[in-house]
């Protein structure tokens, strides 16, 4: 969703700021601006639409060496460019970039209305412009700490003064800043990708800090009125530029698609075992007897991490012989769930931005919850939040539609499975059989991916259909809804998960001859009933496209969709891998932005 860049030092910031917004498109936006200062006043270049517009619109160099810039998702107002940001106050002196939302922003508005502001946008943000604007405080900082003192919600935001300009003034509560240090120039951001072009120094603000940032220098504080100093020191990120780069793939999913062996074997590297047939995870940091006082496991996602996270609870359950389950991180703190000590929860998102998977994680520190992350993004919020877990090592994912990261998910959660099985009852032979079955992954991924244009050929065949049924049982279940999941989000296909078990319970109503079933057939103990439900199908003229590592009997299913033979607890992996495909080519045969699926963003920073 919306993003931040800004800039101070020696070069001149427009063509910085114009270029880091580029990195950040992939977030997701509508709309796109950047505020520079002059001798009378900001210069502002705003516009609805993509970065590219904005780069249309300025036609001249623009000399200022500080500057602020956005990349806007609409949640007050339409995407417009009158909402787009920067907004100003009303002296036209104060500049603000803002991502998040102001909840009281409705009754700042009408108190700022009262009080003779005329507004120029419909947005949260210019009522926190004017509130900055207004304020008597004697220094930008202090202004900014006291109009913050006023708001209620989650902010991440970067202010200008035209009576200031060697300064930026930053802060946090909820969406992410990030400061890039660099050689007398310092650069701030929503998201490292707008940085590591320039540099791999950075330093994390936390939620309730500010930072006023000079360009060679920059002092962090608290956020209250009374505000004490906090020391933070840069860290090195390990990403460059070339990581969000196409490198000659057609675009970002189809390259993170092809990266998932690479990806996987960051993701095994160093963390199986085979003398103990366990995996070794250090960042969980919980030794053997506290791993055995877990009676139970909960995972906690949004979207394809929620997926992941039902495969997870499968892995622990048949590994582990624990309780295990999945949950939307979005329904948990509503619904005042029931915390248990001896209940281990696990909070999972790509991004580490996620607010619902956020909050929850945080609900569940409120309630004295043992909580672990697994989170692609270091240095995220939900990472910080909760401070142990597993990193997936999957590689920035760009493209809206995870594919990489929640192959790495559901690979970590078959080390953590393992590694919980193994310090109960899970047989040594039972370990080396999965440690040897993780192992392999890699190359069965690349097998799969190299019968990408046998998968095109069946997406082509089935791309004037309107709707689709994906089922599975037990560990197929999660890989279907997956596999709508996928479909859905970038094809614009409408698709339905069922466990295929359920289907004679109402939805084979809608079996005919326009409506195909995806149905998942691993090689295990539910084939006959899996063959079974194909017969259903077939009966009612319904088309059968089958993933399956099984050999189905000649003509069965209208098409196949081949994968490997693994351990059977490790199919839904693999599973998943040809239904990317399958998704990625139905969509790329009807035309659709394939990275940028419409009314989605990467990063759900917002409820
Ligand atoms: C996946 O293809 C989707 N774009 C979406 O469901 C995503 O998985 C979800 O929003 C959670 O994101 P996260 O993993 O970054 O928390």
């Amino acid at each position: 969703m919306c993003g931040i860049v800004g800039y101070i030092g020696r070069r001149q910031a427009a063509p910085i700021l114009v270029e880091g917004l580029h990195r950040l498109e992939y977030r997701g936006y509508d709309s796109a601006g950047l505020a520079t200062p002059e001798a009378d006043g900001f210069r502002v270049i705003k516009t609805e639409g993509r970065v590219q517009q904005l780069r249309n619109l300025i036609k001249e160099e623009i000399p200022a060496t500080i500057g602020i810039a956005h990349t806007r998702w609409a949640t007050h107002g339409e995407p417009s460019d009158a909402n787009a940001h920067p907004h100003l106050d009303a002296s036209g002196r104060i500049a603000l970039v803002h991502n998040g939302i102001i909840e009281n922003a409705d009754r700042l508005r009408a108190q700022l209305t009262a009080d003779g502001v005329v507004f120029a946008s419909e947005t949260d943000t210019e009522a926190l412009a004017h509130l900055i604007g207004r304020s008597e405080a004697a220094t930008l900082e202090e202004k900014v700490r006291e109009a913050l003192s006023r708001v209620e919600g989650t902010y991440g935001i970067v202010v200008l003064d035209l009576d200031n300009p060697g300064q930026l003034v930053v802060a946090r509560n909820g969406s992410p800043i990030v400061l890039g240090i660099g050689e007398s120039e310092m650069f701030v951001a929503s998201d490292v990708a707008a940085l590591v072009r320039h540099t791999q120094q950075v330093v994390y603000l936390d939620d309730g800090e500010l930072a006023v940032v000079r360009a060679d220098e920059f002092h962090t504080s608290t956020l209250a009125v009374e505000a004490s100093p906090v020391v933070k020191s840069p860290t090195t990120v390990d990403l460059v530029v070339d990581d969000y780069e196409l490198g000659g793939s057609a675009d970002f999913m189809s390259k993170e698609i092809h990266e998932q062996p690479t990806a996987l074997s960051r993701a095994l590297s160093g963390r199986l075992n085979e003398r103990f047939a366990t995996a070794h995870l250090g960042g969980i940091n919980m030794d053997p007897r506290e791993l055995r006082a877990i009676r139970r496991v909960k995972f906690l996602g949004c979207g394809s991490s929620y997926y992941a996270g039902q495969m997870g609870a499968q892995l622990v359950e048949e590994l582990a012989r624990i309780p295990a389950d999945a949950e939307p991180a979005s329904e948990f703190r509503y619904r005042n769930p029931v915390v248990e000590a001896d209940t281990l929860y696990v909070a999972l998102s790509q991004s580490g931005e996620t607010l619902d998977t956020l909050a929850a994680a945080q609900e569940l520190k409120r309630k004295g919850g043992q909580l672990l992350g697994v989170v692609n993004v270091v240095g995220s919020a939900i990472a910080r939040e909760c401070g142990s877990g597993i990193f997936l090592h999957a590689g920035p994912e760009v493209s809206v539609a995870s594919t990489k990261a929640l192959t790495n998910t559901a690979t970590s959660l078959a080390m953590l499975a393992l590694l919980l099985g193994r310090v109960r009852d899970l047989s040594t032979a039972d370990g080396k059989r999965i440690v040897a079955g993780l192992r392999r992954l890699p190359d069965q991924v690349a097998e799969i991916l190299a019968q990408e244009q046998a998968v095109a050929e069946v997406a082509a065949r089935f791309a004037d259909t309107r709707s689709m049924f994906f089922v599975g049982r037990v560990r197929g279940w999660p890989v279907a809804r997956e596999g709508a999941q996928k479909l859905k989000e970038i094809s614009y296909v409408h698709a339905e998960a069922y466990q295929a078990s359920e289907l004679k319970h109402g939805p084979l109503a809608l079996i005919d001859n326009t409506m195909p079933t995806v149905i998942i057939v691993p090689d295990d103990e539910l084939l006959s009933k899996n063959i079974g439900t194909i017969e259903e199908i077939k009966a009612r003229n319904g088309a059968v496209i089958a993933v399956t590592n099984a050999e189905l009997p000649e003509g069965l299913a209208d098409a196949e969709l081949r994968v490997p033979r693994n351990e059977t607890e490790l199919d839904p992996i693999l599973f998943t891998i040809p239904l990317q495909l399958f998704a990625y080519h139905l969509a790329a045969k009807l035309g659709r932005d394939i990275d940028r699926p419409r009314n989605l963003a990467k990063s759900v920073t917002v409820e």
